[in-house]
């Protein structure tokens, strides 16, 4: 592993274009990018929003456009594609008092974070929000919006997403 910052962690063979944007944690959430994976120029990675890692596993291909918010966490397994423009945002303002700006009511209790299974395609513009689930080897359509289970190898599309097919 070759280490620039003890909360970013990018494995040696990665590759992280030198217009991508990752700014590590100052309060100690990790930034861990596997073996193989790329991170493609303009995608941006943020520790923002609450008290999540971000894990991304091996083989993985961030597009350009992307901006991951580490929130309530994200974990990627391998060989994981997000296509350009998806937004992964596990992390919601809280907005229950009308007396205080909802900028400065914090943050929403945790649903758990995003987690996308290994073999998945997320489609352009796709935004994935707090407690997103995508089983192995599952398709989200361009433009979806993601805010719950996902099955295994079945392909999902729209807001709000629904099951479009099922892969052979
Ligand atoms: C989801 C996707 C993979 C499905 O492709 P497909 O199997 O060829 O799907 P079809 O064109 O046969 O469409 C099947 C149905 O799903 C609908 N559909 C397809 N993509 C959709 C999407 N992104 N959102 C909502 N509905 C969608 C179609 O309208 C069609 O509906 P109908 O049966 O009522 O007519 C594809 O449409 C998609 O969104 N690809 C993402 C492209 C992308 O981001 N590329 C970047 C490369 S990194």
């Amino acid at each position: 592993m070759a280490t620039a910052d003890a909360n970013l962690v990018v494995h040696e063979s990665a590759s992280v274009s030198p217009d991508a944007r990752i700014y590590p944690s100052t309060r100690g959430t990790r930034i861990v990018i596997g073996a193989h994976s790329s991170i493609e120029p303009f995608a941006m990675i943020r520790c923002v929003g609450g008290r999540g890692d971000v894990i991304i596993g091996e083989h993985c291909y961030v597009n350009p456009g992307c901006v991951i918010y580490s929130g309530n966490g994200v974990t990627m397994g391998n060989h994981v594609l997000l296509a350009p423009g998806v937004m992964v945002m596990p992390t919601n303002h809280q907005w229950e008092r009308r007396d205080v700006p909802i900028r400065e009511q914090g943050f929403r209790p945790s649903k758990g974070g995003v987690v996308i299974g290994d073999d998945v395609w997320v489609g352009a513009n796709a935004v994935l929000l707090d407690g997103a689930r995508i089983g192995r080897g599952a398709i989200i359509g361009a433009g979806a919006v993601v805010a719950g289970e996902i099955p295994e190898y079945e392909i999902w599309g729209g807001s709000p997403c629904a099951l479009l097919k099922r892969r052979p």
